[in-house]
């Protein structure tokens, strides 16, 4: 089975989260600033709400994709608790690719919400999250 994953993070929370993942599975975490070299069975994607949107560099990225996505399993960090999950599925949905049902989600510090958070027990719930596709 063919894994990637990919994330965008300004402050570091999402990074922490994705690197759990990636080595959960076995690949490298990389930034959205990379495009994806070949076909994937499951992408692992990262983001972070930012004033209620995800980053332009999450959009480009996903509009970019001109590889065969079997499906992408979304992650993120925010200080809300809500998952990016609402604005990366419609761009999905035009590119037609399918969106996992599951996903990872934890809080993400934001000034003086959340401090520490994604924490070790974050790293390690994303870590098992992960560990769930390939086993
Ligand atoms: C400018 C700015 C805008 C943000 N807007 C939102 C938001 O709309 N909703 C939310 O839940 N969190 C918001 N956050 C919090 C971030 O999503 C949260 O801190 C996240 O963990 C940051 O991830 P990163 O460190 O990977 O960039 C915002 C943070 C910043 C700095």
């Amino acid at each position: 089975m063919k894994i990637a994953v990919r994330y965008y993070t300004r402050g570091g929370n999402t990074k922490k989260i994705a690197e759990a993942i990636a080595g959960a599975v076995g690949v490298e975490a990389k930034t959205v600033s990379e495009p994806l070299s070949g076909d994937v069975d499951i992408l692992f994607l990262g983001s972070s709400p930012y004033a209620f949107d995800v980053a332009d560099e999450v959009k480009a990225f996903i509009k970019g994709i001109n590889v065969r996505v079997g499906k992408v399993v979304n992650f993120s960090t925010s200080a809300s608790l809500r998952s990016t999950r609402k604005y990366v599925e419609k761009l999905l949905a035009e590119k037609r690719i399918p969106l996992a049902k599951e996903e990872f989600s934890c809080p993400g510090s934001f000034t003086i919400l959340h401090r520490g958070r994604p924490d070790e027990g974050d790293v390690k719930s994303a870590a098992e999250f992960a560990k769930k596709f390939v086993s």
